[in-house]
């Protein structure tokens, strides 16, 4: 049986010096994915290298494409073109990713050959209709359990998917993506409208790929007309892992940290205007564009936070850095408001569910609501609290230690390695006290 890992916080400190964290997980896996597909090779720098990204990595090795790496950070991805995969010889293991089975559901749907996707017990218990009922629509034949849950059970439809219009009922990139990739084997045209603004990494990078693709609006249109080109990809820090030391920082009296070279693509920098809204201090330094996305170093000091209503069209924007948000707002004077936000419960955990019952534990009064929290910001106290698998949670609540007035030992953190297995390092650098256990 694979090994627990535990986290214990020794309350209080402050978060001080220079860190960078690792790559952005949405481009990392975009970049394996685009990277295989085109025609060339493919060199990719600052990839994550963590158990999602990887998974992503050993599912297109699984269909014959070459990819040397990762060593520190670096790949050489051997394109195949957009019709050279081949057919994997077991079924795809993705793990605890939703964008790996999400995206590759709607790529693979027009290949030449069956596949079946599987995950952890996580990932097999999160919602897959909303990507196999459109799929379904243009043509593809995906088997799911009767709950709509993977494994998926693929049968290739050899480029003989319909294009269609598709209005997206939920805020979701995996969707919009998944859609867009199936779109590239399809016939006529493919257009998604999405309610509202959703990180457009898939977009980006497939005109960095020069594959045509057109935004209007709300709405992107794609078609099987074009090819993938190789194009290097120098992936910026992650945003939703540097989320935890801007709260880190905010929250805890003496901070003052600066985070290099994060991605601040404005579709994921949610986290920063509702941290500002409640009054901290963040800075954006040396803004540029590297590889088709704004990069910049964050630089935070501690201030005191007020509560704020959270405006709703920040939601999509910030939708994974709530967890640390929530610890975020029970530091705050005053309540906080989250509405909105009912996709936070068919994430990696039930995240609002989560993280309510870890915060009242340690003394906060957190109500849950069919769509968000409400929270009062005061005192954290002690106490031990459950991640439930979820990497987002055990790395918030690992952040509450700062205020707490005692210890806060978290367990069920081996999901970590997911997104940030730096963290238990980069963050007892910049003066958290964290110790992490094996058991
Ligand atoms: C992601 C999209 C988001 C996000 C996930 C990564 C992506 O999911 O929560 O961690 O890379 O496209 P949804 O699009 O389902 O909200």
């Amino acid at each position: 049986m694979a090994k627990t890992i535990t986290f214990t916080v020794q309350p209080g400190g402050s978060l001080n010096g220079q860190a960078r964290v690792p790559g952005d997980k949405s481009i990392s896996h975009r970049s394996i994915m685009l990277g295989s597909l085109a025609d060339g090779v493919t060199h990719v720098k600052g990839f994550l290298e963590a158990e999602d990204a990887l998974a992503t990595l050993q599912a297109f090795k699984d269909m014959g494409v070459v990819i040397e790496g990762p060593k520190n950070g670096e790949l050489t991805i051997h394109g195949v073109g957009k019709h050279g995969l081949k057919a994997p010889q077991k079924p795809l293991y993705l793990g605890n990713s939703g964008t790996s089975m999400r995206l590759l559901s709607g790529l693979l749907a027009g290949q030449a050959f069956d596949s079946i996707l599987t995950g952890d017990k996580s990932l097999s218990g999160r919602p897959m209709k909303r990507v196999t009922d459109p799929l379904a629509q243009m043509g593809a034949v995906i088997e799911t359990t009767e709950k709509g849950t993977a494994p998926l059970h693929i049968k290739g439809q050899d480029g003989k998917l319909k294009g269609i219009d598709y209005q997206m009922p939920m805020a979701s990139a995996q969707v919009k993506s998944c859609l867009l990739l199936a779109g590239m084997y399809a016939e006529g045209a493919t257009r998604v409208t999405e309610p509202a603004p959703t990180r457009d990494h898939t977009e980006r990078m497939l005109s960095g790929f020069s594959y045509p693709v057109e935004k209007e609006g709300a709405k992107v249109t794609i078609t099987a007309e074009g090819r993938l080109t190789a194009a290097d990809i120098d992936v910026p820090s992650d945003i939703s892992s540097a989320a935890f030391f801007l709260v880190g920082a905010s929250i805890a009296p003496g901070s003052d940290i600066v985070l290099n070279h994060v991605g601040i693509n404005p579709t994921r920098t949610g986290v920063i205007d509702i941290l500002r809204l409640m009054g901290a201090n963040i800075e954006i330094l040396n803004e540029r564009i590297v590889g088709g996305e704004p990069v910049a170093d964050l630089h935070v000091k501690s201030a005191p936070l007020k509560g704020i209503d959270i405006p709703e069209e920040l939601v999509p924007l910030a939708i994974d850095e709530f967890p640390v948000l929530f610890v975020a707002a029970a530091c705050a004077e005053g309540q906080t408001r989250l509405t909105g936000a009912e996709e936070l419960r068919v994430k990696e955990s039930d995240r609002i569910q989560v993280m309510a019952d870890g915060l009242q534990i340690l003394g906060v009064d957190a109500q849950s609501t069919p769509d968000g929290m409400i929270i009062q910001g005061g005192k954290i106290g002690s106490g031990s609290v459950e991640s439930h698998g979820d990497h987002r949670i055990a790395m918030a609540f690992s952040i509450a230690g700062l205020r707490a007035d005692g210890k806060i030992v978290i367990n069920d953190c081996e999901n970590v390695n997911t997104s940030f297995p730096e963290f238990i390092e980069i963050a007892p650098a910049l003066g958290l006290k964290l110790q992490s256990e094996q058991g």
